[in-house]
């Protein structure tokens, strides 16, 4: 897993590679009639699980604030056994790591059945069931992914979301060549931001021998960071066994903070995004109970150390593609809290890479 987390640089970097040389050419990189397909797209659906539904949880946001397209985001489990509404001009996504997951599988033939004919499937296997049952397809390039808990393909996936809602944007006439080299430009820092966060790794060990003692932890995150939330707290369940769990900050409030006290560690992502003030609030409601914070925040956070509140600080803001940064951390500490918990950390109890069953 270690030498997965540390690959993040180079994986991200081949996956961009097309998209940095050659720019958003939307047939090259989706495959024939993406264009119109995409074009003519009313809406997104995005099916997946686990960590790849929290990737589909950061790409709601790129989908609706940059190319202006609802998007719904849900788990493969629940829509396959639903009545929901088609909309046969709707895009449907899959994510899916392996393309084998039955659960992920099934959503799509399911989407199917119900008359949707623009599929996509954003995938790391190529020639997986869950690309060849799509109608266009998405390799991300983060070679093969051992580790049970998945780390550099959650961030390729990112990559390719990310590029998939450029893509649609520019279908859609709402991307002009300024924004395109724009977005591009902002692309080609990800690797070195990664690499930045990763160089955290120290720091991170010393809040991970804290972690180990402890049974339980909350992660806060808002907005475009809560799915990082959600990510942190499963990769500390999946490898650690401490019992963690993610909130959206504003959610705090309403029954999380009942169980915050001196013996909660309680992570808080916070970069410097539209929101930062009201995770500031949040985590005073944290501090008022005698919480513990440790706040991953970028340079422009402005966070100070103080009795209670540890921060790390991550590179400088990254906008949109902050989630992306964001991860590293999180991904860190959990490996580092497993290391020290003496636990399989590549072979977690109970759990499998490829889950082809339900
Ligand atoms: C399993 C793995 C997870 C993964 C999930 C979805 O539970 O342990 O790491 O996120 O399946 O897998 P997929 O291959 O569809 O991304």
């Amino acid at each position: 897993m270690q030498k997965e987390i540390h690959e993040q640089p180079r994986a991200v970097a081949d996956t961009l590679e097309a998209v940095i040389d050659g720019g958003i050419d939307v047939e090259g990189l989706f495959g024939e009639g993406a264009t119109a397909a995409l074009r003519d797209a009313s809406a997104v659906l995005v099916l997946a699980s686990g960590t790849s539904y929290y990737a589909g949880l950061v790409a709601r946001f790129w989908m609706e604030s940059i190319a202006k397209l609802p998007c719904g985001v849900e788990l493969g489990h629940e829509y396959r056994y639903r009545d929901s509404i088609p909309d046969p001009r709707q895009l449907v996504v899959t994510i899916s790591q392996s393309g084998e997951t039955l659960d992920t599988l099934e959503a799509l033939k399911r989407a199917k059945q119900l008359g949707h004919a623009n599929t996509l499937s954003i995938c790391n296997v190529r020639e997986s069931a869950i690309p060849r049952a799509s109608r266009f397809r998405y390799y991300t390039r983060a070679g093969m992914e051992i580790g049970v808990a998945s780390t550099k393909a959650f961030t390729t996936q990112l990559v390719s979301l990310f590029t998939l809602t450029l893509a649609i944007a520019k279908a859609k006439g709402r991307l002009d060549a300024a924004a395109e080299a724009a977005a591009i430009e902002q692309l080609r820092f990800v690797p070195g931001s990664i690499q930045h966060a990763l160089n955290l790794e120290p720091q991170i060990q010393g809040w991970a021998e804290r972690f180990a003692a402890r049974e339980h932890a909350l992660f806060l995150g808002r907005g475009l960071h809560y799915p990082v939330a959600l990510e942190g707290a499963l990769k500390l369940k999946e490898i650690s066994y401490i019992h963690a769990e993610a909130y959206a900050a504003g959610e705090l409030k309403h029954g999380p903070l009942a169980l915050v006290d001196s013996s909660m560690p309680v992570v808080v992502i916070a970069p410097n995004d539209a929101l930062l003030e009201k995770v500031k609030s949040n985590m005073q409601e944290v501090s008022a109970r005698g919480g513990e914070l440790y706040v991953f925040a970028d340079l422009d956070s402005h966070f100070t150390e103080s009795e209670g509140v540890h921060v790390i600080r991550t590179p400088r803001h990254m906008g949109s593609l902050s989630p992306i940064v964001h991860a590293i951390p999180v991904q860190l500490l959990a490996y580092h809290t497993a290391l020290r918990r003496g636990t399989d950390v590549d072979k977690p109890r109970n759990l499998a890479k490829s889950v082809t069953v339900e």
